[in-house]
This record gives structure tokens, C-alpha cells and sequence, in this order.
């Protein structure tokens, strides 16, 4: 609608010349200079906005352009009604080499002698590790297992990001900022038998150099994330006595406005736990569809199972006290023992023939409150039994549904250790229709888990890389959003 014909549209008449008109309708004149200073803030909101736009794109400083934004300037930008990649594009920062190839390159120093493999084996298939032998491979899922190690999460993840859809060379229309540094296999070379400032430097050096790239300076990093095969918790080593654990990494000044993607978050606001990679990885959606038929036609005889070791060394663990309970279900409960035989646990066919014929899966703490075997259960169909909301619940939410008694069980480590619950009481309380619904939820959760192969195609289903990848660009926008104000 044109200007003029609002303004005639609000003031009939001319009410600067006609004042008896004013006077007599004082009511309705206040009404109208109402709408009149309405309607002129919104024309001259509008002009700023555009001025805004144009402001910001041609200074550079403070904004990247986002969602939507680009259709302003057709004739620069690309067109975004059709770009399907507008507001997921991904620049990935070139590090300099010593933050990634050169950590894996000489494998054997980020072996641990306790590795089944070295871990020049677990590097083999893009960080996916050796296939898994021995299985028939008449069914297409068969060829999707491979003996992965947890903490190549950094390689694996890399590789997947070589291959996202909507890499841009150009940072200006990025939404997001990759950091590829192998943060946890860095500091896994220095964990043992070397001082802080060993630990800490590559850190140090890693946050000196993105804090010169113009990329850093537009936002303080805020829209930057890396990944760590490693929990949260290894890199905030509070002081620099040589006995304490882990880096400080994520306590240098910027380093906590990146977005760190975990297996285990900690008490930063920019954690976020993604899967720990388990032993399937697809090449195509047909792989996991396949699986999961597989697995609903699965006979259980086992009403639960557990595998680990105890924790003598840990007061108030209850593993101790799972253990006893699955011991004394004898037939009810499969107790893998991880602890008198460690190697049978290393192998993932040991695990997965466990899980698979098991209904429900014992989830404790451990070490720390995340267990790589959670993902494992999921991966066969076996219904995980936590005593910890921060084993799962608090930690993956962007891959895990918010409801969890859908697909889990909960028995409180408080009630379990002062014996006012039985784990095989617990279970056996649920009936066979509530075990079937919950474990067809766990099936249909395998899909958002599980890493797709980096050299395969790119299909249909959100794994747990893609969902990541959505998570991290739903939260920079909202931080740019934020920032704009
Ligand atoms: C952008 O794409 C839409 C839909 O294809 C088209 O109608 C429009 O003309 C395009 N605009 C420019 C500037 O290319
Ligand atoms: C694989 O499975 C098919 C069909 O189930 C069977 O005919 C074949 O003998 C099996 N091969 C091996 C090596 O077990
Ligand atoms: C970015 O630049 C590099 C080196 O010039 C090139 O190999 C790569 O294909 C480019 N990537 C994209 C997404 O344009
Ligand atoms: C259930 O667990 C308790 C304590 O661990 C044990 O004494 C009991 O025999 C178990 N019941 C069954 C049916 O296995």
C-alpha cells in the first residue's frame, strides 16, 4: 500500500486546517494520531533494519549473515529460496597439521598398553578400526561392524565432516566454525608420566592461533566447535601440581566459548554429549533397517545382563553391589566380567552376543558417569538400566528423547544401596507388553546413535553425526541472534 494512500486512509479530511473537526472529535483524533505514530514507527523501524543489513554486510565486523538473510542481496549472494545449504553451511577451520595429522601419524604414542589393538589398527578404515570377521556376510548389515575404539570419535568425525553436504570456503556466509583438533588423542600422548605444561601446550597453542584468524575475531569463537573422544572432565585440571588429572584446556581464556561436542559433558554450558561411536557403522540406510529387523526377531532368554569389572578403588560405587545382585538372579542375570577377563570384553562380538540376548542392560557408573556400553545396549536392542540421570538423560539431548522411562528404566543407587529395591525385583515387575514397547522405542533409537561410514552415501536417516551437526547450528543461531541485539 503506498504512503500517501495511508496517510488520506487514517485522516480524512485535512486535520491540520480543520480545526473544528479537531475539537469535535477530540476522541477520534487521538485515535488516529495513535494509529499515525504507529504506522510511522513501523516505517521507520523498517528503514533501520534495511540500513542494518546493509551496514553489516558491507563492514564485516560482528555479523555473519544467517538463515534467510542472503535473500536481501540476490545479485551477491546466492539465491536462498533455492540454496538448500542457507543457514547450514560449515567453514572448517586449515589448522596447521599438529593439531591433527601429526597427532595420529605416529600412532604407537597414543597406544595404551591396555588397547586391544594399537591404535594404528584402531586409525584403519578412516577411525572406524578393523572390520569385524567372521560374521556371514549373506546380509547387507553384516558388512556395517568394525572394532572401534571410543576415542577415535575425533577421526571419525573429521572424516564425516570432509563429506558434509555444505562446506563453504567463504566464513562470511558460514553459520558454524569446525575446529578440527584432536583434542583427547593430544592429550592421551602426555596423560601419563608427564608434567601440566607437556599437557597443556598444545591447548595453549591451539586457542593463540584461532584467536589471530578474522573467523574467531567476528564472534570471540562463539560459533566455533570441535569434538572430543574424551569426557569433559579431562581437560579442567584445576591446578598444576603433576599428580592432578588431565589439560586445562577448556579453562584457558576462550576456550569455553567454543562449543566442545563430548562423549561426557561436565559443568560448561557449552558441553554437549554426543554418542560414544559403538561397532556399527553403515554405509547405507538399507544396512540399518536391516539391523533392526534383525534384532526384533531376536530371541531373549536372559531377563538382564551386565558387562564390567569392579570398581574396588571408588567408595560408594555400586558397582559392587550390581554385581552381587546379577550374581545371585543366576538365571535371570548374564554377568560378563570384565575384570577376570578382560580380554573376552575387548571383543565386540562377546558384547553384542551378550546384549543381543538380553532384555534388559545394567548401565552403573564407572570411572565416570557415561559408559560407552549405553550405546552398545541400544545398538542391540537391549533396554538400558540406569541408577544415574547423569549416565543419560542430562547428557545426550539431542539424540536421546526427553521422556525417558519410553526407553529406559531407572533404579535409584540410593534405594539400591541401602536395600530397598532389587534390581531382578524391579525388572521383573515389568510386564511383557511394557518390555516390548520399550525395546521397540530402543530399536527405533539405533537410527540417531550409530556413525554412518564417512566413504558412504549420504542417505535419508539423521545419524548421530547429522543430528550433532543440527544441534550445533540450532545453537549458533540463537547465539547470533543474540549477539545482533
Ligand atoms: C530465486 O529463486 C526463486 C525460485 O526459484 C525465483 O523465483 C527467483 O526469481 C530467484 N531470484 C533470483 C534473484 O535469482
Ligand atoms: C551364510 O549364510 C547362508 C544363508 O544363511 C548359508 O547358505 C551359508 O552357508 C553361510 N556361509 C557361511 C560361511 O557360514
Ligand atoms: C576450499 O578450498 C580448497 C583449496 O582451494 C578446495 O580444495 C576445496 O574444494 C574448497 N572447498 C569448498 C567447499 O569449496
Ligand atoms: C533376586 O535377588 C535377590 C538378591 O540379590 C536374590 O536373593 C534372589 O534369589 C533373586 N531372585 C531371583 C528369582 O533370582
Amino acid at each position: 500500500m503506498k504512503l500517501h494512500a495511508l496517510i488520506t486512509q487514517f485522516f480524512p479530511g485535512n486535520p491540520t486546517r480543520n480545526l473544528k473537526w479537531k475539537h469535535k472529535s477530540r476522541r477520534k483524533s487521538c485515535a488516529n494520531h495513535f494509529w499515525f505514530v504507529l504506522f510511522f514507527s513501523i516505517v521507520i523501524f523498517s528503514i533501520l533494519l534495511c540500513f542494518n543489513h546493509l551496514f553489516f554486510f558491507d563492514n564485516t565486523k560482528g555479523f555473519v549473515p544467517f538463515l534467510g538473510k542472503s535473500a536481501y542481496f540476490p545479485g551477491k549472494l546466492k539465491n536462498s529460496s533455492t540454496d538448500s545449504c542457507s543457514g547450514r553451511y560449515i567453514y572448517v577451520h586449515d589448522l596447521p597439521k599438529r593439531f591433527n595429522e601429526e597427532v595420529i601419524k605416529d600412532c604407537q604414542l597414543i597406544t595404551r598398553p591396555t588397547d586391544k589393538y594399537s591404535m594404528c589398527k584402531s586409525l584403519e578404515n578412516f577411525g572406524l578400526g578393523p572390520r569385524i570377521k567372521g560374521l556371514n556376510d549373506s546380509e547387507s548389515w553384516k558388512n556395517s561392524w568394525f572394532s572401534t575404539n571410543q576415542f577415535m570419535l575425533e577421526v571419525i568425525f573429521h572424516n564425516r565432516m570432509k563429506k558434509y553436504g555444505c562446506l563453504t570456503n567463504d566464513s562470511m556466509i558460514a553459520s558454524a566454525v569446525f575446529v578440527p583438533y584432536y583434542a583427547g588423542l593430544d592429550l592421551r600422548r602426555y596423560l601419563w608420566g608427564f608434567g601440566v605444561s607437556t599437557r597443556d601446550s598444545s591447548g595453549v597453542d591451539l586457542v593463540d592461533w584461532l584467536a589471530r584468524k578474522p573467523e574467531w575475531k567476528r564472534n570471540l569463537g562463539k560459533d566455533h566447535f570441535f569434538i572430543s573422544g574424551r569426557i569433559a572432565r579431562d581437560f579442567r585440571r584445576r591446578s598444576n601440581r603433576k599428580s592432578d588429572w588431565g589439560s586445562n584446556f577448556r579453562l584457558l581464556p576462550g576456550s569455553e566459548n567454543m562449543m566442545m561436542l563430548t562423549i561426557e559433558s561436565g559443568s560448561s554450558k557449552n558441553d554437549v554429549a554426543v554418542p560414544y561411536p559403538s561397532y556399527f557403522h553403515q554405509s547405507n540406510d538399507l544396512q540399518v533397517h536391516q539391523w533392526q529387523e534383525f534384532l526384533r526377531k531376536q530371541n531373549r532368554p536372559y531377563l538382564f545382563s551386565f558387562a564390567g569389572a569392579r570398581r574396588s578403588k571408588q567408595k560408594g560405587s555400586i558397582r559392587a553391589e550390581v554385581i552381587k545382585q546379577c550374581q545371585t538372579s543366576k538365571n535371570l542375570c548374564n554377568f560378563l566380567d570384565c575384570g577376570s577377563s578382560p580380554e573376552k570384553c575387548d571383543e565386540p562380538t562377546n558384547l553384542m552376543n551378550l546384549f543381543q540376548t538380553s532384555i534388559f542392560c545394567l548401565q552403573p557408573p564407572g570411572d565416570s558417569l557415561t559408559r560407552r556400553s549405553t550405546f552398545d545396549s541400544i545398538l542391540s536392542g537391549c533396554i538400558p538400566v540406569f541408577f544415574h540421570p547423569g549416565s543419560a538423560y542430562t547428557q545426550y539431548i539431542w539424540h536421546l528423547p526427553k521422556d525417558h522411562n519410553k526407553y529406559s528404566v531407572f533404579i535409584s543407587a540410593k534405594d539400591l544401596r541401602v536395600g530397598r529395591v532389587r534390581i531382578n525385583q524391579t525388572l521383573l515387575q515389568i510386564s511383557k507388553n511394557e518390555q516390548m514397547a520399550m525395546r521397540e522405542e530402543v530399536i527405533k533409537l539405533i537410527p540417531r546413535i550409530v556413525y554412518g561410514d564417512p566413504r558412504g552415501g549420504l542417505d535419508a536417516i539423521d545419524d548421530a553425526f547429522d543430528l550433532a551437526i543440527k544441534g550445533v547450528l540450532k545453537r549458533t543461531h540463537i547465539n547470533k541472534e543474540l549477539i545482533r541485539v
